[in-house]
């Protein structure tokens, strides 16, 4: 199946039909932020569900419960998907915790005049890459990857789900004058997950003592959250996401680009990301 059978075109990127309905998009559009909120913002297979693992246990003060109970797209839902609008989440508590995969330019009207505050999680964009040529084989609601090369070309002209990874993070980067945004990567995670829980916790106004810190780190771990059939995509159908072809919970290193870009990919790899991103003042923490 191509992109005109399985994707909508929605503000000029791709988005999965098959959880992007017409009405969940207009729910997004009208949805009415609170100064409170959280929202989780990332470019897809950048470390959205780990940071669905660490919010939640940060914001509970460490309870297990808070990440064992509702599955991750529950938990912290995707504002742009089709279950946010049955979630009723003008009913939950403060602070709510939400996702968005969707670009600065595409968020609501509430979002700019509310500012609630937001985490940026990017990651290295060849592992971004390598990451999605797995995981588009496995969910039968995305267009197959075909061979390297050619998911490589589309990938890099941000003909892919959610658009341009370049556009993405140029737009989200931009906006930092705008709003109250934490960067961070998925590379400084995987260095030191204590001192990433530490700033996120801090800059979520819930500065945590040693031992909690140390609990919820541990919980987020790769090991740990492969085991928690609420954070693993386990209770999803086969038929929506085939885990034995790829499992969503992959490898969770840096750097497996390595094992997939030949040379020459590599190279081309890094000379469009040096002309896409070079008016872009931004110190990438992932080499
Ligand atoms: P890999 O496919 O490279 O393993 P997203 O949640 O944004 O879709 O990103 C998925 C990627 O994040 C996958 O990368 C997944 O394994 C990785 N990931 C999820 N939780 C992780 C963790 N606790 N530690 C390291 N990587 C993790």
């Amino acid at each position: 199946m191509t992109e005109a059978d399985l994707y909508t075109l929605y503000k000029g990127v791709y988005v999965p039909t098959a959880v992007h309905t017409p009405e969940s998009l207009k729910y997004y559009e009208e949805f009415t932020f609170r100064p409170d909120d959280v929202v989780i913002v990332t470019y897809p297979k950048s470390g959205t569900t780990w940071m669905q693992e660490i919010l939640p246990l940060i914001v509970s003060g460490g309870d297990p419960a808070s990440v064992e109970t509702l599955p991750n797209w529950d938990r912290v839902p995707w504002l742009e998907e089709t279950r946010a609008s049955i979630l009723k989440l003008e009913e939950r508590p403060s602070p709510r915790l939400f996702t968005t995969h969707f670009h600065y330019s595409m968020m609501p009207p509430s979002f700019f005049q509310v500012k609630p505050k937001v985490v940026y999680v990017m990651r290295n964009p060849k592992d971004v890459f390598t990451s999605a040529f797995h995981y588009y084989n496995s969910a039968s609601f995305l267009v197959k990857p075909g061979p390297q090369s050619e998911f490589l070309q589309k990938f890099l002209t941000g003909k892919v789900i959610f658009g341009s990874w370049f556009d993405h993070v140029k737009g989200w980067l931009n906006a930092k004058e705008k709003l109250q945004i934490m960067y961070i990567s998925y590379e400084e995670m995987m260095k030191d997950l204590n001192d990433a829980v530490s700033r996120i916790a801090q800059f979520l106004g819930k500065p945590l003592e040693l031992d909690v810190l140390e609990k919820i780190a541990d919980k987020c771990l790769f090991k740990n959250m492969k085991n928690n059939p609420m954070s693993n995509y386990s209770v999803v159908p086969q038929e929506f996401m085939d885990q034995t072809k790829s499992q969503f919970l992959r490898k969770g290193v840096a750097g497996d680009w390595r094992n997939l870009l030949t040379p020459d990919e590599a190279q081309h790899f890094d000379n469009v990301f040096k002309e896409k991103m070079k008016d872009v003042n931004y110190e990438f923490n992932w080499d």
